[in-house]
């Protein structure tokens, strides 16, 4: 049953039943069989946090038949940290960009602009300072990656323009409910982001991105069937499961201090906010040894799956002794605090590193 939910890419969403979502908006499963398409599927993958697509097999196929692939994905420069959500945006450009993909990151400094208030100079001095680096340090090969800005990149901005001679008022509420007009020029230069790279590099495209996002990929997609004479390929995507935040809570929330870790923050303060998570464990350790923990409850287990655990065996041995109870939430919450600590300075030395690199990247 239709349940009228219109996902609004500028709010915040709170998404707890991903699998009404796929059928409602017409996505697909990322199953074991589409898994297994990929050659050295990365962690997300192999664990199913990358839960749903669109028209992945594209890209299956052009990695399998050594073809020409875009990858492209974009951020908005309003702040100065990151998601732990962002880094599996990136996690993802890079396992594409691994496999051959030639890839394009581009700073949404004119949707900024228009949604947010960002002036154009303000949002470059932020990608220089620290998206940039930051990217890097997340692991995007400076030398295969494309950078561009909205507001200096012409052919994107001709072709929104474009792209506004056959689409309906009518349409833009169905696919994102209420509109104005800083989110239908947004709307429009995205779809003509996505789908530029084919003009140069014809063949399929893939965007990483959070699931919020989706509204943006159905519209180009749309949109590329209109227009027959660029002969575009529908762009595929992948989505991923949101990070939640450490109290339970669907969005990592940056109201909730106390529950919110950013990349980057002080490995310390945010070592012991993992000490504070909501997990799957018992009342009192005696029940725990009995009954077991529940680690698909927990927030812990949840940010080793996502990010912090990276051998696949490590995190089938937490599932198993937290459920048999022989793990206690004591000992493993201390083990987290430890990597996540680690996690945050590795991300600091690198960003340090990668301010060398970027500086001469933009001018
Ligand atoms: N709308 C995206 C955001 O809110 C930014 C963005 C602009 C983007 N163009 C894009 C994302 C193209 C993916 C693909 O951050």
């Amino acid at each position: 049953m239709k349940s009228n939910v219109v996902i609004d890419p500028w709010g915040s969403i709170l998404l707890q039943d991903y699998a009404q979502l796929m059928g409602e908006f017409g996505m697909q499963h990322f199953d074991r069989g589409m898994l297994e398409r990929f050659p050295n599927p990365n962690m997300l993958m192999r664990r199913f946090v990358v839960f749903g697509h669109r028209s992945l097999s594209f890209i299956a196929d052009a990695i399998g038949k050594e073809k020409d692939f875009t990858i492209l994905t974009g951020i908005m420069p309003s702040g100065d940290r990151l998601h732990f959500g962002t880094k599996s945006v990136i996690d993802m450009v890079r396992y594409f960009q691994e496999q051959g993909g030639e890839t394009h990151v581009l700073v949404a400094d004119l949707e900024a602009l228009a949604t947010r208030g960002v002036e154009l100079d303000v949002a470059k001095q932020r990608f220089k300072e620290f998206y940039l680096p930051a990217y890097l340090a997340l692991g995007l090969d400076p030398k295969k990656t494309d950078f561009y800005f909205q507001s200096e990149n012409e052919t994107v901005k001709n072709m929104a323009y474009e792209f506004s001679s056959r689409i309906t008022m009518n349409e833009f509420r169905a696919v994102y409910g209420n509109m104005d007009a800083s989110r239908i020029m947004s709307s429009l230069l995205q779809a003509a982001d996505i789908l530029h790279v084919q003009l140069k590099t014809p063949g399929p495209t893939v965007v990483p991105v959070g699931i919020d996002q989706d509204p943006h990929l159905r519209l180009a997609r749309d949109i590329a069937d209109r227009f027959g004479k660029y002969k575009f390929l529908p762009p595929a995507a992948t989505y991923h499961k949101f990070t939640p935040s450490l109290d339970g809570g669907f969005k990592m929330s940056k109201s909730k201090p106390g529950s919110y870790i950013a990349i980057p923050d002080d490995p310390e303060t945010a070592g012991k906010k993992m000490l504070h998570a909501l997990t799957g464990g018992r009342n009192t350790v005696e029940e725990q040894k009995k009954l077991g923990g529940e680690p698909d409850k927990c927030m812990i287990f949840e940010m080793y799956k996502q990010h912090l655990l990276t051998n696949d065996r490590d995190l089938n041995e937490v599932h198993e002794t937290c459920r048999n109870g022989t793990l206690t939430c004591g000992e493993d919450k201390a083990r987290a605090c430890g990597l996540m600590k680690k996690f945050l300075e590795g991300f600091n030395r690198k960003f340090e590193k990668a301010k060398k690199t970027s500086g001469k990247m933009v001018e």
